[in-house]
């Protein structure tokens, strides 16, 4: 599954943000690359406080990206490839533009209109302090006040994230009745189905108690303690129940991804137990140390958790919301993940993060289940570290008070050819977040064809992966030492080396690939994984 990140793939119009037609017109890359469908995060009309996570129109394309029979082109075009598309639903909250948080303003305390979203009189003797200790996963207080229709300091109202992203009521029927509406005008689009952002946050706990742990349980800090109070709780579970009947309803396999940050592994598979959705990313393997131990133990509790409800597991390195693989993979081993890198930073070692990012693909495409590919892990990119902060536009960057650079070095359109302007992201040199010069070196025309490149590792891991049918096969591991993971996976056999010296091959192995060249005398070297018969 290939995630495409509309505004950075590619630009047909020239405006220095990509667009639908854009994308459309490069589906073969898709195809050459060997990817059996593609996520599309969301394009939908939106003030774009977020990126487009704040939503104002569900039911429509957002001038930006084109226009609605835009998006009927690019899914019938991918259709035609034999590409599957899902698209982004982002239930956990609406845009402050949508016309349901309009009417909830205008309307009074209490209202109907007012209950589709989470308002509540303050605290304090005029309701000068926020309902309570919540704070936004990007920074700064969860609540924002609100004014009344005569200009007076009203009630405030919830965000778990950006102020231009209120959180819906889940607890009203018409909310419900809304999304399952949506759902429906997508399928008869034609989508293959669904991602579901923040799918753990729908559900608050009734009694808005205060939470006096740190919040940041989303971006991978916060894990510890008891469950918070606006996350994972259960009676998200019938929301995903409602929907999975209608995703069934219809012919063809559609399905339902969930976008949820819940630890451990045994809490996120109930989200894909038999009537619920069909797939959960897998956050801890995206977070496991770059050790032997700790990969091994994140593949084998992530097998174990979906195997008890008969789900495939997915793997995923990286997305829009982290540093990119190629980068992060270089950070101190065992450092938590820091929320963006930046110029006055420590200056991640590239060659060590890409050598390290190859071996981690292609040890995860040996593994079964789905793996999640984001735009631009093909060519090896790295993260943009030393991106002038007054580029940034993550609302990260503001509402943390500077302290978190933020998700937009992973953002960065991506480069298809070296010496074109905005490296082929479109016609003109337009690009709504710097490219960094370094960018030209992993264009994609620079590694088409060209033995050894991170392109062709990854197209020759997908059509072994396709050939060899490792995403419906099991892994069975092999005895190994310290440093090493080893399995089989049908008759592949699989060794990555963390260790610092170089491992020997077995006797007579015949290699199919590695992520580096191995020693002349079949040894793996450090950081490598090798594919092989034995
Ligand atoms: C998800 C998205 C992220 C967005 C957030 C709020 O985590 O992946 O980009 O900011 O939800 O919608």
């Amino acid at each position: 599954m290939y995630q495409i990140y509309p505004r950075s793939y590619a630009d047909l119009d020239g405006d220095g943000i990509g667009d639908l037609p854009g994308i459309t017109a490069r589906l073969d890359h898709l195809v050459e690359l060997g990817a059996d469908a593609v996520w599309l995060s969301p394009f939908y009309p939106s003030p774009q406080a977020d990126a487009g996570y704040d939503v104002a129109d569900y039911r429509d394309v957002d001038p930006l990206f084109g226009q609605l029979a835009d998006a009927d082109a690019l899914i019938g075009e991918a259709h035609s490839r034999g590409l599957r598309v899902i698209v982004d639903l982002v239930p956990n909250h609406t845009s402050s533009a949508h016309p349901w948080f309009g009417a909830a303003l205008a309307a009074a305390p209490g209202s109907a209109e007012r209950q589709r979203y989470i308002f509540r009189d303050g605290r304090g003797t005029s309701g000068e302090e926020p309902p309570n200790d919540w704070q936004s996963v990007f920074g700064g207080p969860a609540w924002t006040r609100t004014k009344d229709v005569d200009g007076q300091p009203g009630q405030w109202y919830l965000h778990l994230f950006d102020p231009g992203q209120p959180d819906l009521n889940w607890d009203r029927p018409e909310v419900r009745a809304e999304f399952l509406d949506i759902l429906r005008f997508w399928l008869d689009r034609g989508v293959d189905g669904f991602r579901v952002d923040v799918a753990h946050g729908l559900i608050k706990q009734a009694d808005f108690a205060d939470w006096s742990y740190p919040l940041e349980p989303m971006f991978g800090e916060g894990t510890e303690g008891p469950r918070p109070p606006m996350w994972d709780q259960d009676g998200v579970h019938d929301i995903y129940r409602d929907w999975r009947q209608v995703v069934d309803s219809y012919p063809g396999e559609r399905i339902l991804v969930a976008e949820a940050w819940v630890q451990p592994a045994e809490r996120l598979a109930a989200y894909v137990r038999p009537d619920e959705m069909h797939q959960a990313f897998n956050f801890e393997y995206l977070e496991a140390p770059w050790t032997a131990p700790a990969q091994y133990a994140v593949i084998t509790r992530s097998l174990e958790a979906t195997a008890a409800v008969g789900a495939p597991t997915t793997w995923v390195l990286s997305n829009h919301d982290v540093i990119r693989h190629a980068t992060r993979l270089a950070l101190p081993v065992g450092q938590t993940r820091p929320n963006g890198i930046g110029a006055d930073d420590p200056q991640p070692d590239a060659v060590l993060g890409l050598r390290r990012a190859r071996a981690a693909t292609l040890l995860m495409l040996a593994l079964p289940g789905s793996a999640y590919l984001f735009q631009g892990e093909e060519l090896g990119l790295p993260e943009h570290t030393t991106m002038p902060d007054e580029a940034r536009q993550d609302p990260t960057w503001e509402r943390s008070g500077h302290v978190h650079k933020g998700r937009d070095g992973c953002r960065v359109p991506i480069p298809w050819e070296s010496d074109a302007p905005s490296y082929g992201f479109g016609p003109t040199d337009r690009s709504w977040l710097p490219q960094p010069s370094l960018y030209a070196e992993y264009a994609l025309d620079l590694q088409r064809g060209v033995a050894g490149s991170t392109y062709e590792l990854y197209r020759t891991a997908l059509r072994l992966r396709r050939e060899l049918a490792l995403g419906r096969g099991t892994v069975y591991w092999l005895t190994s030492p310290d440093d090493v993971i080893h399995f089989q996976n049908g008759n592949l056999s699989v060794l990555t080396n963390f260790g610092p010296t170089s491992f020997p091959l077995p006797e007579g192995a015949t290699v199919l690939q590695s992520s580096e060249p191995l020693t002349p005398d079949n040894h793996v070297p450090t950081d490598v994984t090798v594919w092989f018969h034995p």
